[in-house]
């Protein structure tokens, strides 16, 4: 079979490296690509939002199944556009229609849908320009830190945290009048603040069973010790001990369970990943947000967790057949370090040589990264992710840095602490 993947992340890197170690895969197309997945397959020079060439590149090179690595083209409708092509009718598609892909792409729509489903998560108003001024005053009576979260899409940058009552203010006023995030921040929720520790579980599910792959933990923040600003994700480990059997059935009874019962519920035919973010609060699992995709750089660890052949997963969810197969775990621990451009996650440079060395000791996972007259340069801020693996946290991350020295470029950045918080609790 023939397989495209949309994306240029690491996250799409890592997809293409793990379907090429099934029998069953033939070649691989990922559009747009990067500068490393050119190494795994064929990278296609396409806008992966112009629904018509993605149809198009289907067509020519014999697709026989599309996965689709970020939410932009799912929540604007990709796989409604091509399911209503009678030529298309076989592919098989991993990823949500539009009405599933709500659930990321509306931050009210995922609130009332947890809510209505009974599934945990902090309480919420939303904020739109009718009640903003009530709402302003309103909010002396909330307690800090305030929660703000634009409804729509801002590319990861949609959530602000503040102690300060006049900064959550004016955000508030800045994201709806000001239309920060255009009409993704015309409605705002203001949100609890749940004290805790961050963990993220992923399912692939067929709109009637799901399987649980390996969780992760991200590490958001620039700075050392979670500092600074917020990124795509600076690095991440699996497994994350804390989550220990006994959470883990939390999970699932609590929040995995009711999210496919209530896709049902509603009538969304969901075929697709599914990423639960959510904040252990005492031993509790909340959800803090639906991802209807797999995350980068969690993608990165989660995936060289999986034992079973990871096509003949996502054939069989695509197929409808989830109920007849396993999912077998790796026992080994996986971390990813990112390495990034000087400025990110606010303004970096493109365009410098990256010179690679010996890193045959990590999986080494292209992000923001081109070849240009025959040479490997950086394309972005995140750039590579280095995935160390080894038989506990310390000499996994110990070969993601280390593999970090082969890699060199002028202005590379990386966080230094990946694992920090969970080395602290023993792991
Ligand atoms: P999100 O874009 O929803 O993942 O939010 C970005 C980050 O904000 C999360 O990774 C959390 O660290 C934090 N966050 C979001 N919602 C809450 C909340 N209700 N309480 C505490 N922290 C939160
Ligand atoms: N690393 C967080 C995300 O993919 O959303």
């Amino acid at each position: 079979m023939n397989i495209l993947i949309l994306g240029s992340g690491g996250r799409e890197h890592a997809f293409a490296w793990k379907v090429k170690q099934s029998p069953k895969c033939e070649k691989i197309f990922i559009a747009p690509g990067n500068g490393g997945t050119n190494k795994v397959g064929t990278n296609l020079d396409l806008d992966i939002n112009n629904f018509d060439k993605v149809g198009d590149a289907i067509e020519k090179h014999d697709i026989g199944m599309l996965i689709i690595g970020p939410e932009d083209p799912l929540v604007n409708g990709i796989v409604d556009h091509l399911r209503e092509d009678k030529k298309f009718e076989n592919l098989k598609i991993i990823g949500p229609k539009a009405k599933g892909a709500i659930l990321e792409g509306s931050k009210e729509y995922a609130k009332e849908f947890m809510k209505k489903h009974g599934i945990p998560t902090a309480d919420a108003i939303t904020v739109t320009k009718e009640n903003l001024d009530e709402t302003i005053k309103y909010m002396e009576r909330l307690d800090p830190p305030y929660v703000l979260k634009a409804d729509g899409l801002a590319g990861g940058k949609g959530v602000i945290i503040t102690e300060e009552l006049e900064e959550a203010r004016k955000s508030l006023r800045e994201l709806i009048e000001g239309k920060k995030f255009g009409s993704a921040s015309e409605k705002v929720l203001i949100e609890q603040f749940l004290k805790g520790i961050e963990v993220s579980f992923f399912v692939i599910t067929d709109g009637k069973d799901y399987r649980i792959l390996p969780e992760a933990k991200d590490y958001k923040r620039i700075g050392e010790k979670d500092t600074g600003l917020n990124t795509g994700g600076m690095g991440a480990v699996s497994p994350v001990a804390f989550a220990d059997r006994a959470f883990k059935e939390k999970v699932n009874n609590r929040i995995i369970k009711p999210t496919i019962e209530g896709l049902k519920k509603e009538k969304i035919d969901y075929c697709g990943f599914i990423f639960f973010g959510l904040i252990n609060v005492g031993g509790d699992p909340y959800i803090i947000e639906y991802n209807v995709r797999m995350g980068d750089p969690e993608t990165e660890v989660v995936l060289p967790r999986i034992k079973t052949d990871f096509l003949e997963l996502l054939v069989a969810a695509a197929d409808k057949n989830l109920i007849d197969t396993e999912i077998e775990y790796e026992r080994f621990t996986a971390s990813t370090v990112m390495y990034v451009s000087r400025g990110y996650p606010e303004f970096y440079e493109k365009g410098h040589e990256i010179i690679i060395g010996d890193v045959k000791t990590v999986l080494p996972f292209h992000a923001g990264t081109k070849m240009k007259d025959g040479k490997l340069v950086t394309n972005g801020g995140r750039v590579i992710a280095l995935t160390g693996l080894g038989k506990n946290l310390g000499e996994a991350l110990s070969k993601s840095y280390a593999g970090g020295q082969e890699v060199t470029w002028e202005g590379k950045r990386f966080r230094g602490d990946i694992g920090f918080d969970l080395k602290a609790l023993g792991q």
